[in-house]
This record gives structure tokens, sequence and C-alpha cells, in this order.
């Protein structure tokens, strides 16, 4: 398998993208750093140089829902690095309220960040790669995918599904191709937006977590659940369970 030197990841200023540069700059990878606050992706760039001295580290400021700045960013970075190797769309987040609340204001932000601007990026990368006949995407869907949940995480889950299924046909599209494509459904992890919790007994650090999705990346599978204990048995739960059980406990 051919080593991803140029990594660019979006949504780097916290939570699990800064941590997953952290991950690959210690395996000597180069990176492109995205996200809105310039000054945060600027002390992770600070951060990594002085562990990691050997590698090379670009930030630039995106908003991911402005599409046109998402191409722009991507073809820039693509030229500040001499070429992109691997792609992770993982900007995201963020929660929405009960269809038929009145919260279509939020929903509608979700549904735009988590789908939208994750189509938008997942459009600027490919062609990018279809140009080299080379390159790995990797989109950051979610556990919350696998099915339909109740109250704020209902558009969220549909767009992280939606997302998932996007990166498929993007696979499909792609078969036979150099190009390969990645869905990562993360469990919960401690980040900047998903705060420590001790009521919940699956979270886990940032730094397990993050170890767990770039061992899943590294390994260019088509869909790795992650951390694999205890999501992939539960992923398979969750799946078959009557949709009552799966609304109680979500
Ligand atoms: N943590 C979990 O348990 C968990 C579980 C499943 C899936 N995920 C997914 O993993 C990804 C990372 O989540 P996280 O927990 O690390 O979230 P986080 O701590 O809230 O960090 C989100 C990152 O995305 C960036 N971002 C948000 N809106 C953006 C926008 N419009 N344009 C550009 N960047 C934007 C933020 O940077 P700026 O504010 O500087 O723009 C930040 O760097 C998300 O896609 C999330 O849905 C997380």
């Amino acid at each position: 398998m051919a080593e991803r030197s140029n990594i660019l990841i979006t949504g780097a200023s916290a939570g699990l993208g800064e941590r997953m540069a952290h991950e690959f700059a210690a395996r000597g990878r180069n990176l492109a750093l995205a996200a809105r606050r310039l000054d945060r992706l600027e002390a992770v760039r600070a951060e990594i140089l002085a562990a990691h001295p050997g590698v090379t580290v670009v930030v630039r400021q995106l908003d991911v829902t402005d599409h046109e700045q998402v191409f722009e960013v991507f073809r820039a970075f693509e030229s500040d690095l001499d070429g992109l190797d691997r792609i992770i769309v993982n900007a995201g987040g963020g929660k929405g309220r009960s269809i038929g609340t009145g919260g279509f204001a939020d929903n509608a932000a979700s549904a735009s960040l988590n789908f939208l601007a994750a189509l938008a990026q997942c459009e600027a990368a490919v062609e990018l790669f279809r140009a080299r006949s080379a390159g790995h995407l990797v989109v950051i869907s979610s556990m919350s995918a696998v099915r339909g949940l109740p109250r704020h995480m209902t558009t969220y889950g549909a767009a992280k599904a939606g997302i998932a299924a996007l990166a498929e046909g993007i696979r499909a599209d792609l078969l036979g191709t150099p190009v390969k494509v990645s869905t990562v459904y993360p469990g919960y992890i401690v980040s900047e937006g998903n705060r420590p919790d001790p009521r919940n007994r699956l979270m886990v650090s940032t730094e397990k977590g993050v170890a767990a999705m770039v061992r899943a990346i590294e390994r260019e599978r088509p869909k790795a659940m992650v951390p694999a204990w205890p999501w992939v048995p539960l992923g398979f739960l969750m799946r078959r369970a009557p949709l009552g059980l799966v609304a109680r406990f979500s």
C-alpha cells in the first residue's frame, strides 16, 4: 500500500481533527490543516513542529459551508504540498432539535455542515484525485448513522448516514481505479464539541479514540467502526434492534 505522505484534514483546529494531525505527524506525514479559527490552527502547527520538526505543516482558514472556498483552499493546499495523497473530510458536529418543534434553522444548519459541506469537500477532493489517478478519500461519519435517532440527533444522524452513502457511491464510481475511499464511524470520543460525560461509560478519551481512528484510516478499508470494541458488536446489534430500544438508549 502506498504511504500517504501529504494529508489534508478539515476541522483540524480542535477535537478529533487536531488529534489526528498530531498522530499523523508522529508518523512523519506532512499536513494541510483547515478550519475557521486560524489562530487555533497556527497554535496546532507550532505544537506539531516543536514535537516533529521534520514534517511540513501548512494551515489555511476555511469555512466548509462556503463551497467555493472549499474548492479554492483544497487546490491551494495541493499546490502548497505539491500533491495531496489523503483528504480527511472531518469538519462537522453540532446538534439539532426534534423535528417539528420549531428547530428548522438549527436542523438546516446541521444538514448544511454535516452533509452539503461534506459533499463539497468530497467533490473538491475527488477532482484532485481523478487528475492524479491516486489518492485516499476518508469521510468521518458517525455511529449515529447506523439507525434513525430521536430528539436532537435526528438530523445529525441522517446527515451522517447520507455522507456514508455518498462515500460508498463514490467508491462504486471509482472501483477499478487507484483512488481509495474509506468511511469511519466513530463512537463517543471526548473532543471540544463532545465534552467528557462520566455517565457515558462508552465514551473514550480523545487519545484512545483517535489512535483507533488513525489505525483504521491507515488500513484503508472501505468501512470502520471505531474503537472496534465495543462499536463493531454494538453496530451489529443496533442494526437489528427494535426501534424502541434504539431510541431508549440513544
Ligand atoms: N467526538 C465524537 O464523539 C464524534 C463521534 C462521531 C462522529 N464525530 C465526527 O467527527 C468529526 C470531528 O468531531 P469533533 O468531535 O472533533 O468535533 P469538535 O471538537 O467540535 O471539532 C470540530 C472541528 O470542525 C471544525 N468546524 C466546525 N464547523 C466548521 C466549518 N463550518 N468550517 C470548517 N471547519 C469547521 C471546528 O473548527 P473551527 O470552529 O475552527 O472551524 C473544529 O476544528 C465531526 O465530523 C463529527 O461529527 C465525532
